[in-house]
């Protein structure tokens, strides 16, 4: 490479890392800030009872007291967030001053690492997670669980302890961490006003592992002050409930209606499973992991592909950290007050995970790759390398779908499959921001026509009624009429 190159590659490295700082920072800043914001939540609606008439309060004078539970309920799923930020190892370091020059030309810069939508509002992962990418570990993926991702280990480090979490606000509440299951339990709730106005106090002095020198990081200090727009808060909000949908009993009937028709069309097509040559699976938007899991304990080679530092951040902590099923418990309805049947459906805790993941019985190989899917998968390395590719609930995802038709046909071997299931509810669709993002939005017919256009055959075909991250007991609940299907990549020969 000649020093001019050279050059620039540096400075594009420096911006890489600069912009993926930025975007880290910010999603630890919206997990960090959870509570802060649902605690503000909770002021809201006592402010509207306060202007209820006398009368109206005294038949609704329970609901003080119910803003008090869903205060202890936030501090119950904080502790789960602080506990997955403790033993999150950033990949740079998170405390260095990080200036990026807006108007730095990025076009034409050697290779396409960066991802396609840095941005102030990314929240994507590129360059962080390339320590996993597939042309790194030649086709056979990395050994462990999301290797790499996080490195402290969680597990109680002896026996039963009290620990106490404080939500940043007038609640706390006291956990034991019991080493005998590893599980963690709400022991004892102050009702008491217990305001701490300074956001910076310890509120990661109380590690369950007794590990407070670490957890006191700079950066984390920082994150807390920055401040979040409510879109961010959201998608911690929706990472909960993506874990009841992966992670939890409750989330069993949506994963026997997506992931079970999946694994089973795995399990029709490759009847013949041996440890020596397993096939392999590639499973791109593989959200907190669970089918990708699932399809390795098929006996495949199963890598799941997630651009969301919001995902990875807890996949990893689910996948590598966990000491034994139920090991936490979060309240995931607690956000939202319409639609209740009861209060008590909306305070109902879940326990997760149900499986201890390292005791299931996943093949080796399993893994999770970070990155864009078309920008770590359109690779020469890449082609022809997986014997089956499986979407679920990711096709809508793109940009231009045809791009990932194009991306799924190429890394498939002849013969290969890719198995689909899905709605087409384009995520890009009503994007009107000032940068008007790209959508092509294309009906189901189109997919088909362009898959034929790539080399597919279509081998089975069904539709599949899903609710995605539904609240079983919500008065509303979202069907989805998913498409489902299974195409061959047709032999060249
Ligand atoms: C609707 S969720 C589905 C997650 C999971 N497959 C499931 O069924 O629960 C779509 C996932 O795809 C991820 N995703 C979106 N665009 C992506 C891309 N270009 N590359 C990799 N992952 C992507 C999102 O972050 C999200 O986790």
């Amino acid at each position: 490479m000649n020093p001019e190159m050279e050059g620039q590659h540096r400075r594009y490295s420096k911006l890489e890392e600069a912009l993926e700082i930025k975007s880290l920072r910010r999603i630890i800043s919206a997990y960090l800030n959870y509570s802060e914001a649902a605690e503000e939540d909770v002021r809201r609606y006592e402010k509207s009872f306060r202007k209820l008439p006398h009368e109206h309060k005294a038949l609704l004078s329970h609901l003080p007291m119910k803003y008090q539970r869903l205060r202890r309920c936030i501090s119950v799923n904080s502790f789960f967030i602080m506990n997955m930020l403790q033993a999150f190892n950033p990949p740079f370091d998170m405390s260095q001053d990080i200036c990026i020059d807006e108007h730095e030309n990025i076009d034409g810069l050697p290779d396409s690492h960066l991802c396609t939508q840095v941005s102030d509002c990314n929240e994507e992962c590129s360059g962080y997670f390339k320590q996993l990418m597939p042309e790194d570990h030649g086709n056979c993926p990395v050994p462990t669980i999301l290797r790499g991702l996080c490195g402290q280990t969680l597990s109680p480090n002896g026996n039963s302890e009290k620990q106490e979490i404080s939500s940043g606000n007038s609640c706390t509440a006291i956990f034991r961490m019991d080493a005998s299951n590893n599980s963690t339990e709400l022991v004892e709730e102050s009702k008491d006003a217990k305001v701490d106005s300074n956001p910076d106090s310890s509120l990661f002095d109380s590690a369950p592992n007794g590990n407070t020198s670490s957890l006191q990081r700079d950066w984390i200090e920082d994150a807390l002050k920055l401040s979040v727009p409510l879109v961010d808060v959201d998608k911690v909000r929706c990472i909960i409930r993506n874990i009841v949908r992966d992670w939890a009993v409750e989330g069993q009937r949506e994963r026997d209606q997506c992931y079970k028709p999946i694994l089973e069309e795995l399990n029709r097509l490759f009847p013949v499973r041996c440890k020596e040559r397993p096939p392999s699976c590639l499973v791109p938007g593989a959200g907190l992991g669970r089918l990708a899991l699932e399809i390795s304990c098929l006996g495949f080679i199963s890598q799941g592909n997630e651009f969301s530092y919001y995902m990875m951040i807890c996949s990893s902590f689910i996948l590598n950290q966990t000491a034994a099923a139920n090991q936490w418990i979060i309240y995931p309805w607690i956000h939202s007050n319409c639609n209740s049947w009861s209060d008590d459906d909306q305070f109902r805790s879940v326990a997760f995970p149900d499986i201890h993941p390292a005791s299931v019985g996943i093949s080796e190989g399993f893994s999770m790759c970070g990155g864009d899917f078309v920008e770590v998968y359109n690779d020469v390395d890449q082609e022809a390398s997986w014997d089956a590719v499986v979407t679920c609930f990711f096709l809508d995802t793109a940009h231009n779908i045809v791009e990932y038709m194009e991306v799924i046909s190429k890394v498939l071997k002849d013969g290969g499959v890719w198995i689909n299931l899905g709605p087409l509810l384009y995520h890009f669709a009503d994007s009107y921001g000032p940068e008007e993002e790209m959508s092509i939005e294309i009906s189901l017919e189109d997919v088909k026509k362009v898959a034929l256009h790539y080399g597919f055959v279509l081998e089975m075909e069904k539709i599949i009624e899903t609710t995605y991250t539904a609240n079983p007991r919500s008065m509303m609940q979202n069907h989805y009429f998913a498409a489902f299907w299974t195409m061959k990549k047709k032999s060249k020969a």
